[in-house]
């Protein structure tokens, strides 16, 4: 609990009305997307880094946690205050600053929805490529905080190819700059990349300044039905093989299809076992020649149903059903244990293989969907209560067969509470000691964020 003093001197800082302890922002504030939830002590809604900053240092003179929080769509619990505490949320900076044409140039406060500054800017010509599934809710600042990837990764990138620079409010409450707004900076290390992906453990960014690209002249879709994962799995690795970068590549198993249809209750499947969704962008005639292409490769590899959308419309109607997964999946059972492994593009066939073994071995329910394109698959083990100590042997073994195949157990979602236990699985023991004395090093007190990353959630405060 926060002393009443300390209640005092926040709602000095931010405001009376920016300061709640009320139990029904606590409950409001106490879960992300993994349904993990812990109330915090209090919620606090600054307006400006200096504002973080007072909050911070008070944090370290009295030693409270203090959680950064954006839209809470996070999928490894990084925003869940696990030990208590303050949450941060950043939800009013919300203000797109500028939009330097000239430079192709983005100047945004955290609170700022994703999708929204995806829409200001193709306004005006411009692009901004990543593109989580969450993106009418998401956050900059959230996608930030955990290097969001999604599903344009593929030919575009993650988050952090975007970042050009930050206004940090460190963990001890100094507000910082890093990186340039100019298109290449080597001016001593890169703090920009070590902050973005950090989990909210490292800072706290006020003030993001993005890359910008020209909008693509021509987007074209296409979709296909499979009646064995096998033939999808191999045709997605086959349109990579076959040097055309799509900018999405996106695949989908029968269940995650069935739960799909019966939330949005439309046919879209038909019946099928796994679906391709297609993405090429470019130049007008370029785009016709690859997605005839890719058409062509689904064809061979047993796709009796390719589609390519003919409007916008039905292009929306495909998205749609995508960014519908997630939540779809709780119309199955109501639990999920939600991994997004990353493996070699070209071992999708053998990873899928594999973990169908496991999901039979341990008499489990797995739904698989994701980025084919960036061998990043999400792997959802599908729950209630008698299942959970079978699903953890299984992400155990999941891992180690992704690790075995040159692959990363996060390929987006970050590390967060989810999968604190198995990062030293990953990255042994000499990197984990270097990433403990950043940390260390930019937060003596583990004020901000802790109990994220490392396994220490009983470590002060
Ligand atoms: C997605 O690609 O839909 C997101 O990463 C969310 C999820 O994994 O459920
Ligand atoms: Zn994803």
């Amino acid at each position: 609990m926060l002393k009443p003093s300390v209640v005092k001197e926040l709602k000095n800082i931010v405001g009376p009305a920016y300061l709640s302890t009320s139990p029904e922002d606590m409950v409001a504030y106490s879960y992300d997307a993994t349904q993990r939830e812990v109330l915090p002590w209090a919620v606090a809604r600054p307006v400006s880094a200096q504002e973080v900053s007072k909050i911070l240092r008070l944090a370290n003179r009295d030693l409270f946690p203090v959680v950064p929080r954006g839209a809470g769509t996070g999928m490894s619990g990084g925003s869940v205050p696990v030990n208590g505490g303050l949450v941060l949320s950043l939800e009013r900076m919300n203000r797109i600053l500028e939009i330097d044409d000239e430079n192709l140039v983005a100047v945004v406060q955290p609170g700022v929805v994703t999708g929204e500054l995806q829409r200001e800017v193709e306004a005006r010509g411009l692009f901004y490529p990543p593109d989580p599934a969450s993106n009418q809710f998401c956050t900059i600042g959230g996608n930030v905080a955990e290097c969001a990837g999604g599903l344009r990764a593929v030919k575009y990138g993650v988050t952090k190819d975007y970042v050009l620079g930050l206004e940090v409010v460190l963990p001890t409450g100094e507000i910082i700059r890093t990186g340039a707004r100019t298109a290449k900076s080597v001016a001593g290390y890169d703090l920009t990349k070590l902050i973005v992906g950090s989990e909210g453990t490292l800072g706290v960014a006020t003030t993001i300044i993005l890359r910008l690209l020209p909008l693509p002249e021509c987007v074209r879709t296409i979709s296909a039905f499979f009646n064995t994962i096998e033939d999808a799995s191999t045709a997605a690795a086959k349109i990579i093989a076959s040097r055309i970068i799509p900018r999405a590549l996106e695949f989908v198993d029968g269940h995650a299809l069935r739960a799909v249809e019966s939330y949005l209750k439309e046919d879209i499947a038909g019946g099928a076992t796994a679906m391709l969704l297609v993405e090429v962008d470019g130049a007008a005639d370029s785009t016709t020649r690859e997605s005839e292409r890719i058409a062509e490769i689904m064809t061979r590899a047993g796709a009796p149903n390719v589609k390519r959308a003919e409007t916008d419309a039905e292009r929306e109607q495909l998205w749609k059903a995508r960014r519908a997964i997630s939540p779809a999946l709780y119309t199955i059972k109501p639990k999920k244990v939600n991994e997004d492994i990353v493996v070699p593009r070209s071992r999708i066939p053998d990873i899928l293989r594999e973990i169908e073994e496991i999901a039979k071995r341990y008499e489990l329910l797995i739904v698989n969907f994701g980025h084919a394109g960036d061998g990043n698959i999400h792997t959802n083990i599908m729950i209630d209560e008698v299942d959970t100590p079978r699903a953890e042997s299984a992400v155990k073994e999941i891992f180690e067969s992704t690790l075995r195949m040159g692959g990363s157990i996060s390929g987006e979602h970050g590390i967060g509470l989810a999968k604190a236990a198995y990062l030293p699985m990953e990255v042994g023991p000499a990197a984990l000691a270097a990433m403990r004395h950043i940390k260390q090093a930019l937060d003596p007190n583990n004020i901000l964020n802790p109990g994220k990353i490392f396994m220490e959630r009983q470590d002060k405060p």
